[in-house]
């Protein structure tokens, strides 16, 4: 089971245990991460699951859909060269041990 580090905006860590397999948003709220609200259920409709991603992983994600990009400049916190929807990224091995920021919003 990958380990995910939850970097909060208070400066608060979190770290979790993740399924292979789920979104990283349901990771998120399954263990109460402050900052994902993902309130279109993550449909990619709402961009309040917004994260950033260091940039190591990025390329491990494969490409960001179109939709996901325009999506992403309605977060409400700054766009960021590592920002994704946390909805739209299915966790895996390679995300072991993977820090990911959830940004002010
Ligand atoms: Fe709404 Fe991800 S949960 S965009």
């Amino acid at each position: 089971m990958p380990k995910i580090k939850f970097l909060l905006a208070d400066g608060a860590e979190l770290t979790v245990e993740a399924q292979n397999g789920r979104t990283l948003m349901e990771t998120a709220l399954e263990n109460s991460v402050p900052g994902i609200i993902a309130e279109c259920n993550g449909s990619a409709a709402c961009a309040t699951c917004h994260v950033v991603l260091p940039e190591e992983i990025m390329s491990a994600l494969g490409p960001i859909s179109e939709h996901e990009n325009d999506m992403l400049d309605f977060a409400e916190a700054s766009r960021e060269s590592g920002s994704r929807l946390s909805c739209q990224i299915k966790v895996s091995d390679a995300m072991d041990n993977v820090s990911v920021r959830v940004p002010a919003a």
